[in-house]
């Protein structure tokens, strides 16, 4: 028995997968509702798709905010309960890790952002969080206060390609350039690392010898389109369960590692 979900949805750009979402929500493919809409860039064409159908958006600048603790750092409005030690022990990803002062700023910079994300999202009830092109690494100073109940991650991602190949920025022109014969997407719930968490879902679409960049983009957001509704609606049927699993890989050795077992 599936109920209502509340989705709050955090985008970049254009906001296709945002408008396939939306649409599943309004003809009941989903059991949901979409209550948000955030973005890191003033200029995210996805806006207007919030708007149209009356969704509430916000907007946090990250590009202002990174300049600002870059150059000003004193202005920076660094929050309270911001533990640097704890995120570096935690914090999986981040450029230039040989470079702490770098390091620290970036870290600095992410967690103004997402204090200032948290604040908005303040506003609104949600059960999920939906990152649909969302081109922003959230740390766990963002993760931890969403994931409050540790056995139910409440950020869902979709990835352009077949994870665990090819995670970071440029999915699809990486399965490209490598000469994959297949290409995919990819679901999965967030965790501290890039791309990493437990996988939700995947798609596949062949790779022909005439296909371009684009042509393979094309046949790969059409699946995400498709992906991404029935992940969340499993999610609905509180069917989705992060487990430790717990593999024997031979010689007494075992490799563990989270998982999505979906329920019947
Ligand atoms: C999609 O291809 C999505 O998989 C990708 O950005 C595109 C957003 O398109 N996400 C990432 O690369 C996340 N690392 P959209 O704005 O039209 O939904």
């Amino acid at each position: 028995m599936s109920r209502k979900i509340r989705i709050g949805a955090l985008i970049s750009g254009g906001g296709t997968n945002l408008q396939a979402i939306i649409d599943s929500c309004e003809s009941g493919k989903i059991d949901g509702e979409m209550v948000f809409v955030g973005t890191d860039n003033p200029s995210a064409a996805g806006l207007k798709r919030a708007e149209t159908h009356r969704i509430p958006s916000f907007i946090v600048d990250y590009a202002d905010i990174i300049r600002t603790v870059n150059h000003h750092p004193d202005q920076a409005k660094i929050p309270s309960d911001f533990d640097m030690d704890e995120l570096l022990q935690k914090q999986s990803v981040f450029p230039g890790k040989d470079n702490p002062e770098k390091v620290k700023k970036f870290l600095i910079s992410r967690v103004v952002a997402e204090s200032g994300l948290l604040e908005k999202m303040k506003g609104f009830d949600f059960d999920l969080i939906v990152l649909a092109g969302f081109l922003r690494n959230l740390t766990p100073y963002f993760i931890d206060r969403v994931n409050t109940d540790r056995g139910l991650p409440k950020i869902m991602n979709i990835h352009p390609a077949l994870l665990p190949a090819f995670p970071g920025k440029d999915g699809y022109g990486d399965t490209f350039r490598y000469g994959c014969k297949v290409g995919g997407c990819t679901v999965h719930f967030i965790d501290y690392g890039e791309d990493s968490g437990p996988i939700i879902g995947q798609k596949t679409f062949p790779i022909e010898p005439g296909d371009t960049l684009d042509s393979i983009k094309k046949k790969g957001l059409e699946k995400e389109w498709e992906l991404y509704p029935e992940c969340i609606q499993l999610y609905a049927e509180n069917r989705l369960h992060v487990e430790r699993a717990i593999f024997s890989v031979g010689n007494g050795r075992t490799y563990q590692r989270s998982i999505v077992t979906i329920r019947e």
